[in-house]
């Protein structure tokens, strides 16, 4: 019996994939790359734009194809558009069998024994499962043997008013630190080095608990024998506080790397999203960060277009990029959200002018990206070398998560290792191994 998961959308729901292939392994499943011979195909969904809910339908439409030569496949769909509008595809796609939101991934083994027995498997919950840590249980099945996913908290209480995730995700829970430990104690004895902390907002980690601070879990983590690199994603620029960046830049284990979003760079339209920041606020935590971490890279989302937003609101976005310097920008167009607050407001601008915008922003980043690469020739760096590609070259990252393809022996794979840069392009740096750990 064979299995096949398509996963969109971000880090949580990769991890909550890699999840659903531990339980589907624990079952006796094996994987496969090829759609066409599986007998349970999931789909894990995102909503948090109007794109990604149209790629699943074309993805199902495709997988449907399966039942002509196996009718007895199961089709699944789970993640956050099923969170949000599952019997809604279930009536578009009556086709699929199975359907189950974010918060009753551990229910998978019963869901999947009800599918196969030729009945419709819908559950989704409207409240939170109580029992829904049992899905950290579950081993997960990585595509990276060296570095690994952990989430820390689910869900998000930030009221962002273009945002679907609190509906799809629900309130923040932040798992227990112990649990967490046991899992990277797990993770480190499997061969993984780095661990990546994730979280819609990670830095509201232990809110929930009252007294603990998300810096006290960094340290935690930090503390346990193998972790040689820790990152984080996302911090929220609200609650990131000074305390945490001196923590970040006090532990050699956390890497130099933040993804920080923004969303806007005006103030008005900060306000009518709800961001709860100001623009100078936003960049005093940067300079904090830049003090503290002198060679920290930076990443940030944008949303272009937000109701309301002229081009003078525009151009405060760009002069955030053009002054913070950006190592990477991931910018998308607004897209109304059924249910969120700003879904009702008008838009005010063109979608031809909201386009050229968008255009203009990622065009400013390119230039800005390859010159910040540049500054890495002729530079020595550290990479943990993830894999060996088809031409034999390393490939790792370094610790301000540029990728780097490295000439070198295999005998490095999963190991940290020094590379000179010789060669740097717009999204990756070329070099060869100088030594290692
Ligand atoms: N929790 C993270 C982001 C989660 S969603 C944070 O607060 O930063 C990932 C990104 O999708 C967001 O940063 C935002 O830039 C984008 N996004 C969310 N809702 C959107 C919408 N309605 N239209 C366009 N982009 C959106
Ligand atoms: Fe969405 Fe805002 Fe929460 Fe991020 S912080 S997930 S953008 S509501
Ligand atoms: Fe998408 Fe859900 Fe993540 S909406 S961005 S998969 S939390």
């Amino acid at each position: 019996m064979k299995y096949y998961i398509k996963t969109f959308g971000c880090q949580m729901n990769v991890n909550d994939s890699e999840k659903m292939a531990g339980i589907l392994q624990t079952l006796g499943y094996t994987p496969t790359e090829n759609w066409e011979e599986a007998d349970v195909i999931l789909v894990n969904t995102c909503s948090v734009r109007e794109k990604p809910d149209q790629k699943v339908l074309s993805a199902l439409g495709e997988f449907k194809k399966v039942k002509k030569h196996n009718p007895n496949a199961v089709i699944g769909v789970c993640g956050c558009l099923a969170q949000r509008a599952g019997y809604e595809i279930y009536q578009k796609a009556p086709f699929i069998d199975m359907v189950f939101g974010t918060t009753n991934i551990h229910h998978l083994p019963n869901l999947l024994e009800e599918a196969k027995s030729g009945n419709k498997a819908i559950e989704i919950l409207e409240e939170i499962d109580e029992n829904e840590n049992l899905l950290d249980r579950f081993p997960t099945v990585r595509e990276n043997k060296y570095t690994a996913f952990v989430t820390v908290i689910r869900g998000c209480d930030k009221k962002c008013t273009y945002c679907i995730v609190p509906t799809t995700r629900g309130r923040e829970r932040s798992r227990r630190i112990g649990d967490i430990l046991r899992e990277v104690q797990y993770l480190v004895e499997d061969g993984v080095k780095e661990i990546h902390l994730i979280g819609q907002n990670v830095t509201a980690y232990g809110k929930d608990f009252g007294d603990v601070k998300f810096w006290e879990l960094l340290k935690a983590v930090a503390e346990v024998d193998g972790v040689e690199r820790i990152r984080f994603t996302t911090g929220h620029p609200k609650d990131l506080d000074e305390d945490t960046i001196k923590v970040m830049a006090d532990l050699p284990q956390v890497c130099e790397a933040l993804h920080l979003p923004i969303q806007a760079g005006s103030d008005r339209i900060l306000q009518a999203m709800d961001r709860g920041y100001t623009q100078k606020e936003y960049l005093q935590k940067i300079e904090l960060l830049k003090k503290y971490i002198p060679n920290i890279a930076l990443s940030t989302d944008i949303i272009v277009g937000f109701p309301g937003e002229t081009y003078e609101d525009y151009l405060e976005t760009v002069k955030v990029i053009k002054e913070v310097e950006y190592d990477q920008v991931f910018a998308f167009k607004y897209s109304p959200r059924p249910g969120t607050p700003a879904a009702d407001l008008p838009m005010t601008e063109s979608p031809e002018e909201l386009s050229k915008r968008l255009n203009d922003l990622i065009n400013l980043q390119k230039d800005i990206t390859f010159k910040k690469n540049l500054e890495y020739q002729d530079k020595i760096v550290e990479i943990l070398v993830e894999e060996i590609n088809q031409e034999n070259k390393l490939v790792g990252r370094t610790r301000t998560n540029k990728l780097v393809y490295a000439e070198g022996s295999p005998e490095y794979l999963g190991k940290l290792v020094d590379v000179k840069i010789e060669k740097v392009n717009r999204f990756s740096l070329e070099g060869s191994i100088i030594g290692g750990d």
